[in-house]
């Protein structure tokens, strides 16, 4: 691990002692990543819900190694500040901890990705802990782990089920994981973790007790004409407001009203003669 990529993790692990909510946003491409880094978001992370948001796919199961490295490259282009973290996508590192740990450096060497992201599964400590030993922080998740759940649905409602969720987050810490991800567990829950953990928790759909949160920015920034899980809460509906200005460029387009004079290139008034340009009024 490089010094800056050190300090970074530091950076992310000092927020907790301090009370200090660490911000996590997803990118997928440039526009977006310079958004969030120049908005000093702490984590950025390049999630395999570029499987859904981004190429439209049904599942987050969908995307492999060779699309999420190349869209991670491309946000590493615009990431200057935030920590950089690659999601492995299913298939990735389930089948062995060799594989895994390429498919982790592929993140860190062919994107330069600071740290990888794993859903918990029934062997992923032993992976956990190789691709830590190899130089790679790496960001465990809890809870609603989609690549391998059965059902989309809130987990841990249950007693039993919630302390099994507790000793997964105990055991990814103790894998030498930096942080966890809890995603759509009720926020007693999430409280009992957060206060367990010496590593911070980043909660989706966790409640407010998580030492950080994250969402998939398309959805707070309402790309999409859909409605959203109850735990995201959309700040603005970009959706509306790029259907409408692509409408009015149609119209305008149409009504010969763009492009106008201030959008157009001009010729001098002499050079135009010389080639017997006759303009309409
Ligand atoms: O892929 C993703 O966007 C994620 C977040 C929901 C944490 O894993």
């Amino acid at each position: 691990m490089n010094k800056m990529t050190e300090s970074k993790i530091q950076g992310i692990k000092d927020k907790k002692v301090l009370k200090d909510k660490i911000v996590m946003l997803t990118a997928y491409d440039y526009p977006l990543a310079e958004i969030l880094d120049k908005a000093s978001i702490d984590i950025i992370l390049v999630g395999d819900s570029l499987a859904n948001v981004a190429l439209g796919l049904g599942s987050t199961k969908e995307v492999g190694m060779d699309e999420m490295v190349h869209h991670a490259k491309a946000v590493r282009r615009a990431v200057k500040n935030a920590l950089l973290v690659g999601d492995m996508p299913y298939m990735s590192y389930q089948l062995n901890s060799k594989e895994a740990v390429n498919n982790a450096k592929r993140f860190a060497d062919e994107a330069s990705c600071d740290a990888v992201k794993l859903e918990w599964f029934d062997k992923c400590l032993a992976v956990a802990e190789k691709i830590v030993s190899s130089g790679i922080p790496v960001m465990g998740h809890v809870g609603l782990t989609p690549q391998t759940a059965d059902s989309f649905k809130v987990q841990g409602k249950k007693a039993k089920a919630a302390k099994e969720i507790i000793e997964q987050a105990k055991h990814l810490q103790k894998a030498g994981c930096f942080a966890v991800v809890l995603e759509c567990i009720p926020y007693e829950l999430s409280k009992i973790i957060t206060e367990e953990l010496l590593i911070p928790t980043i909660g989706i759909g966790a409640g407010k007790y998580c030492d950080g949160q994250v969402l998939v920015s398309q959805d707070l920034l309402g790309f999409f004409d859909r409605t959203n899980p109850k735990f995201v809460k959309q700040y603005v509906n970009l959706n509306l407001l790029a259907s409408e200005a692509i409408k009015q460029f149609k119209r305008e387009v149409k009504e010969n009203i763009f492009p106008d004079e201030d959008h157009s290139y001009k010729m001098s008034s002499s050079e135009a003669k010389i080639l017997g340009v006759k303009l309409a009024k």
